[in-house]
């Protein structure tokens, strides 16, 4: 069970005291450098995961159970799962079944929270580093839909174009217009318009006094000697980097949305995303206290792999690796047939001797990730084990699966009007009880 009280020594890294000297810089680099981007030489085969960068040197992708050791987190225990069904009365998500999210951090406080009334928002984002979003990206922003379903509380969306105009050769301009295209795939999964509130830093922040407060107020707290050990920045990183995870940080705290939290009292914060971008809330969870507020809880999910396999997650960035929700039926068909990495044998002889491997087979990943139904996937992965299903069968499911997924996105994006996409960018009360 994750303890909320003594989350110092859970967290590892969170347990560092951050203060306003340069402190120990040794020592936090050390330590926080680990937990960034370094790795920790404990047989784990050198994963790497930070906010820019995902790779692991195995077939099978990242270790998680190492990962959570590494980033000090909790796994989400069947105990957890347990207390979540009984408190919601229905069965969780399967994306929290299958172990997709995988981890957490004070998941059992924001539980105690519910029990006792008491409100909380969720907090999830994207980063515009491209025109549209691409399957994996569904999962975070699937699961903020389920948790703002089951649990009736208001969500904010924070769309990083100035992360992107940053890290990218990307203008101001083109970043702005990517956070609008954004959006639309974004709302196009459905969102209640009453309890969503989406905005772009680049046009927000400056209509929004609170939230720049909030930035300083972060900002003041942090060094560079932190940042560098979290993030791993160097000393020719633009300096507008190095500010950045303050920006990312002050959503999770209520001050910022003074039209959505109108009470003085903080409100407490969930945000559901992949294990990525943890490192900024672990920096966010160090100052949140110290500035009076509650620390961020997450629910982290494991990555969609690359078509072309687990050693690396879908990207935006590699058009061959992902399926796009502006895809085409015949390129989703043409992609997975074409890169979608095998865990079947060589010859059809040998595969239906010895049977294939589905925790390598990212057909049989698209299928964990996007067949709801629990029967139907199990049937499946015993018949590909055995070698009963063919590498090409397994692909014509996922297809057949994925396929229509990305064709309702495109009808409801494509319904969406200027009007409605406004609505949800509009600086207003949302609806929620607390
Ligand atoms: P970005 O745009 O890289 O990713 C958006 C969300 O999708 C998750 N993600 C994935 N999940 C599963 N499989 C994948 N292959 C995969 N690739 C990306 C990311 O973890 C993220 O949850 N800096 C952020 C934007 C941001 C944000 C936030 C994200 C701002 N505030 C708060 C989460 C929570 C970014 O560039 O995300």
């Amino acid at each position: 069970m994750d303890t909320t009280e003594s989350s110092a020594v859970a967290e590892g890294v969170d347990a560092l005291t951050l203060t306003n000297n340069a402190g120990d810089a040794k020592v936090d680099n050390v330590l926080n450098g680990v937990e960034a981007t370094e790795y920790d030489g404990d047989g784990d085969g050198g994963d790497v995961v930070d906010p820019w960068n995902v790779a692991s040197s195995n077939e099978r992708g990242i270790d998680y159970d190492k990962l959570i050791k590494r980033f000090g987190s909790s796994k989400i225990d069947e105990e957890l799962i347990a207390r979540l069904e009984k408190i919601i009365g229905k069965p969780v998500h399967h994306f929290i079944r299958r172990g997709i999210f995988f981890s957490h951090r004070d998941f059992h406080a924001i539980l105690t929270l519910k029990e006792q009334g008491k409100p909380f928002y969720l907090y999830t984002g994207r980063g515009p580093s491209s025109g549209s979003l691409h399957i994996g990206h569904l999962i975070p922003f699937y699961m903020a839909k389920w948790l703002q379903e089951t649990f009736d509380v208001p969500l904010v969306i924070q769309l990083t174009d100035d992360e992107k105009s940053l890290w990218k050769d990307l203008k101001i301009e083109d970043a702005i217009k990517l956070a609008h295209e954004n959006a639309k795939d974004i709302i196009a999964i459905g969102f209640d318009s009453e309890k969503t509130f989406i905005f772009n830093d680049l046009d927000f922040i400056g209509k929004c006094p609170a939230m720049y407060q909030n930035m300083i107020r972060i900002q003041k707290c942090v060094t560079f000697n932190q940042v560098k050990g979290i993030f791993g920045f160097g000393d020719s990183d633009i300096i507008g980097k190095i500010s950045f995870p303050a920006v990312q940080a002050a959503p999770a705290l209520s001050s910022t949305f003074p039209f959505i939290f109108t009470g003085k009292k903080p409100v407490h914060c969930l945000i559901p995303c992949a294990i990525d971008q943890d490192p900024y809330f672990r920096m966010t969870r160090d100052v949140a206290p110290r500035l009076g507020y509650p620390k961020c809880a997450l629910l982290h999910s494991s990555f969609f792999p690359a078509l072309q396999g687990a050693k690396s997650k879908m990207s935006a960035s590699d058009q061959n690796s992902a399926v796009f929700l502006t895809d085409t039926p015949k390129q989703i068909k043409n992609k997975i047939n074409k890169y979608a990495f095998s865990g079947g044998r060589t010859t059809v002889e040998e595969h239906r001797q010895l049977g294939g491997n589905t925790d390598v087979d990212v057909a049989f990943q698209l299928l964990k990730f996007f067949l709801e139904d629990d029967a139907k996937l199990e049937e499946v992965r015993v018949a590909y084990t055995k070698g009963e299903l063919l590498t090409g069968e397994l692909k014509k499911l996922a297809i057949e699966v994925v396929s229509p997924i990305v064709e309702e996105h495109q009808k409801a994006r494509k319904a969406l009007t200027d009007e409605s996409l406004a609505k949800y960018f509009e600086i207003r009360p949302l609806k929620f009880t607390h």
